[in-house]
């Protein structure tokens, strides 16, 4: 559970509270004292610290300077953490509740601030008895007049209101963090479906789970074969939002790999290299709370969410490095490298996605090392083809929302090094830029617009790193919800 954020029209009460400022003169007046004034005005000209705090009678007042920053994202980005250190502050003190007050119509600054507040007190204690850390802070009440008005207006015409909107979207993100952070001992692939199906009942959007035989059926080579070597059948999660005047008449299809855990399979993994391999289905964690938000929050538009899940294991039917197995949509793929297992199940999946007809189809996959190696933890990287517009956008919502993504090549040549002498395909290219062939891979499984991201670096973080937090970090569903929030108002979807 994380904070909820409310909007209030009270006047201040005694309790603890943050004060949101652009600069020193535009201190609200009646809040405080002189000796009080002349303390902050010596901490804001030394400029040693952001978040400004003292005490008053067993409460705590916090002053937020924002910081003085051109760019919009990063200014927001600044808030987001301030909004968490002052977190990190309040439940030390064991704090319930906090009012951010704002006078200066400072408006998105509040709303980062209180997100990185929400998102910094998440945390995943399923499997603690010792709940002494546990953080207390409930409420995070907003008292801001230019919010309020922005709210009420008559001439911004909203559904529903943003803080409401944005309680929604913060709570699917508790709602990945903790799909990921649960191991595999709880979260099997039948697991992860009927939590996917919990998410869908709750918020309004249809699910269906197809089981082994449908999936046999279907003829889905990829997802069967990497779970040849396991205990535990495979699921494949369809969760579809479709409202009564949804804009966009081609739906926007969203894929996640779903490998609930990755030993390897038969290419067992090399001693650490498996230790996170738990968060290996953080692709279709985020897909699950995109569409639990989206329908949540009622957005018109219509979304797919789809996700292949299974875990990845040596047994005695595990494919061995040279099988070759035939896929969903009839190619073949000779299987050189077990742990090149994502790439088999969301193959499966993209070349289902082609029966909607698709506007748009995103992944979302922890699908390569390489990815890591490039560009850390910081950022995802990013690959589209026939979908250079619908790029461009994504990046900007993931300035936006600093889950950042750097775009990388589908030249020609990397699919030539994914071709097999045996088989149609293999499913492991040449050591140098295996993040693209990857991609390269899956393009071939597609017909449509199509953006590939992989998460492997951000999607999971050993050492808390501000409101992302540690372990999980929800990469993805700020970021996709952001795009299809922007791009439905704007009414652009095919
Ligand atoms: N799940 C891993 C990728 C991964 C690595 C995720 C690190 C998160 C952190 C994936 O299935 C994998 O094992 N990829 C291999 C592919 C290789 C065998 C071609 C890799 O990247 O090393
Ligand atoms: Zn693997
Ligand atoms: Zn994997």
């Amino acid at each position: 559970m994380i904070p909820s954020i409310v909007l209030t029209n009270k006047e201040q009460e005694l309790g603890h509270l943050v004060v949101i400022v652009s600069k020193f003169s535009k201190l609200p007046a009646g809040i405080f004292s002189g000796a009080e004034k002349a303390y902050l005005k010596v901490q804001v000209e030394n400029r040693k610290q952001e978040v400004v705090e003292f005490n008053r009678l067993g409460y705590w007042v916090y002053v937020y300077f924002i910081k003085d920053e051109k760019v919009p994202s990063k200014r927001m980005e600044a808030s987001r953490k301030a909004g968490d250190k002052v977190a990190v502050l309040l439940n030390a003190q064991k704090a319930t509740k906090v009012t951010v007050f704002d006078e200066g119509g400072e408006s998105e600054e509040v709303l980062a601030f209180a997100e990185g507040m929400a998102l910094g007190s998440y945390q995943f204690l399923k499997y603690k008895k010792d709940r002494e850390n546990e953080n207390t802070l409930k409420e995070i009440e907003i008292y801001s007049k230019a919010l309020e008005e922005a709210e009420n207006s008559p001439t911004v015409t909203r559904h529903m209101s943003r803080v409401k909107r944005l309680n929604i979207l913060l709570e699917a993100v508790a709602c990945c963090r903790d799909l990921i952070n649960e191991p595999n001992s709880y979260l099997t692939a039948t697991a992860f479906s009927k939590e996917a199906g919990k998410m869908a009942k709750e918020s309004g959007a249809s699910v269906e789970v197809l089981n082994t035989q449908k999936l046999a059926a279907l003829k889905m080579g990829g997802l069967l074969g990497v779970n040849q070597g396991s205990h535990e059948p495979p699921t494949f999660t369809v969760m579809e939002w479709k409202p009564a005047g949804a804009r966009n008449k081609k739906p926007l299809v969203i894929v996640g790999k779903g490998v609930v855990y990755d030993s390897g399979g038969m290419n067992l993994k090399p001693g650490d290299s498996m230790m996170n391999m738990k968060d290996d289905m953080s692709g279709a964690a985020a897909v699950a709370a995109t569409i639990y938000a989206v329908a949540k929050a009622g957005l018109p538009v219509h979304v797919v969410g789809l996700m292949p899940a299974t875990d990845n294991r040596p047994g005695a039917k595990a494919m061995v490095p040279g099988d070759v197995i035939t896929m969903h949509n009839g190619m073949t793929v000779e299987v050189l490298n077990t742990d090149a297992e994502g790439r088999l199940i969301l193959a499966d999946a993209l070349s289902y996605a082609k029966k909607y007809d698709p506007a748009l189809v995103i992944d979302l996959a922890t699908l390569t090392g390489a990815a890591v190696r490039a560009i850390g933890k910081f950022g995802a990287v990013a690959m589209q083809s026939k979908a250079p517009a619908e790029m461009e956008s994504l990046i900007c919502s993931g300035y936006d929302v600093y889950e950042r993504l750097v775009e990388f090549p589908m030249w020609e040549e990397y699919g030539e090094q994914m071709k097999s002498d045996l088989a149609d395909l293999k499913n492991l290219g040449p050591a140098e830029a295996s993040m693209i062939t990857a991609g390269k891979f899956l393009e071939k499984f597609t017909d449509y617009p199509y953006i590939h991201l992989d998460i492997a670096g951000p999607a999971f973080i050993d050492k808390r790193d501000s409101y992302r937090g540690q372990g999980g970090t929800g990469f993805g569903v700020r970021l996709l919800f952001d795009f299809i929030q922007k791009n439905t108002w704007a009414g652009s979807q095919g």
